[in-house]
């Protein structure tokens, strides 16, 4: 089932919503229950299609998977025995399937796994995935559109990394817990995504410390225990809720949210003439005044998201001036910006800069997601733009947004979803 969401612009956005749990916690964490023989259970699970695509990728590897959507919890049951490898069909429509890659070698000694596939932002290599699990001394061949790794047994290496990749840190860190000694990762990503996956692993009894800095050290144990863990809330969506009241001028409440999580985007919406209010676990954002042009600057944590370049960039086609975006994390992430142009933005790309030049309107139109985040800045340029935006493509969307429309709908936008064949 495809569908189209369709939004009449230009309603103030009220009311509070809450966030689910982070759709890159889930995906890691899912992959990590592999390296317990036992049942794990996962809490504040959305409904995504993206957890859905890793339960099919589990069951292939000869898990079972329980999902509750209703209670938001997972249950993860991995056996003693493993199949060893993840299945072409379901690993190309989502890269993140291959970060089970770690884990089955660290349990059975072998992984097979096709060769990702995911959003479409770029290359997307997986060089430093291999280049640490190489150094924890297994044989890497690739061939045939497979990667397969082999290794009677982990040992425990220092490994640098070349660039703070948030996969290669949690694939690594996943083989590691169950090497033998103690490995370290240097310029490891810093994301509170990685600090979670950490703190599973240690809730199932592994020795990980310093995730959230640039230095994790993992002493690899025999064997890892079962567990029931709550992952953390998704900064992303949360942010794309903030922003949705930025852009419309609106009063939003976003609960269920870690704000240190979120302090860049908060920055940023402040320069913009945005007004934050924070509090323990909720974030409320107001626009009364014009948004104001501002430059933003794509880096890996703490720096600004990747994940928000394209909600933020469709806040600044309504700002009073000219605004520049850099993108330096993703080499192909502008493809929001011809969409944007139908709608009456006017957007410069000149490599990794995306400049913008405020417009008084926008004005809907017919537009196409093309990735997840950036069907995400259609629906935000939408909810502003004058007249209706229908956009199309929207199974992106609900591959990390789950019951978007509906808690759109809830804060008083006037948007449907229609279902096609
Ligand atoms: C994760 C997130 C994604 C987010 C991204 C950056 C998940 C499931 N997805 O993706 O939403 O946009 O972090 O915050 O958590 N790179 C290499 N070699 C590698 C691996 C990566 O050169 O072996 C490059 C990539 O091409 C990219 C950059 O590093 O340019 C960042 O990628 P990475 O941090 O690995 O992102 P993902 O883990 O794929």
């Amino acid at each position: 089932m495809n569908g189209i969401i369709s939004i009449e612009g230009g309603v103030p956005l009220t009311g509070r919503v809450r966030v689910e749990g982070a759709k890159n916690a889930c995906l890691p964490i899912m992959a990590a229950a592999l390296l317990c023989a036992g049942r794990v259970t996962l809490r504040e699970i959305p409904g995504l299609q993206d957890v859905y695509t890793m339960c099919r990728v589990l069951k292939a590897l000869g898990a079972q998977t329980a999902y509750n959507a209703a209670e938001r919890t997972l249950l993860i049951e991995s056996g003693s025995r493993l199949a060893a490898e993840a299945p072409y069909d379901l690993v190309r429509q989502m890269r993140a399937s291959f970060l089970v890659i770690g884990p089955l070698l660290a349990r059975t000694g072998r992984a097979r796994v096709s060769l990702p596939g995911g959003c479409a932002i770029g290359i997307r290599p997986i060089d430093l995935h291999l280049k640490g699990l190489k150094a924890l001394g297994a044989e890497v061949i690739i061939g045939h559109g497979f990667i397969e790794t082999v290794a009677d047994k982990l040992r425990g290496e220092r490994i640098y990394l070349d660039f703070p990749s948030v996969g290669a840190t949690e694939n690594i860190m996943m083989a590691a817990a169950l090497a033998e000694g103690t490995t370290v990762i240097e310029n490891a990503a810093e994301e509170p995504e990685v600090v979670d996956l950490a703190r599973f692993i240690n809730a199932m009894g592994g020795r990980v410390s310093g995730a959230g800095t640039d230095t994790i050290r993992i002493q690899g144990v025999s064997s890892l225990n079962c567990t029931d863990y709550t992952v953390i809330p998704d900064r992303i969506e949360a942010g794309t809720f903030m922003l949705s009241a930025a852009i419309t001028g609106g009063l939003v409440t976003v609960e269920n949210v870690i704000p240190a999580h979120l302090t860049p985007l908060i920055a940023k919406l402040k320069e913009a003439g945005c007004e934050v209010v924070e509090e323990a676990a909720q974030i409320q954002v107001s626009r009364a005044g014009p948004i104001r042009a501002i430059d933003v600057k794509t880096l890996p944590y703490p720096g600004f998201p990747t994940d928000l370049q394209s909600p933020m960039m469709a806040l600044l086609t309504l700002a009073t001036g000219t605004s520049v975006i850099t993108e330096t994390v993703f080499e192909n992430r502008f493809m929001h910006v011809n969409e944007l142009r139908r709608m009456g933005a006017h957007i410069k790309i000149e490599g990794h800069c995306a400049v913008i030049s405020g417009r008084r309107k926008l004005y809907g139109a017919p537009v196409k997601a093309t990735d997840l985040r950036a069907g995400a800045a259609l629906v935000l340029a939408g909810l502003a733009a004058q007249d209706r935006t229908d956009v199309s493509a929207i199974h992106h969307l609900d591959r990390g947004y789950w019951r978007f429309t509906e808690k759109l709908a809830g804060l008083g936008a006037k948007i449907k979803r229609l279902e096609q064949p």
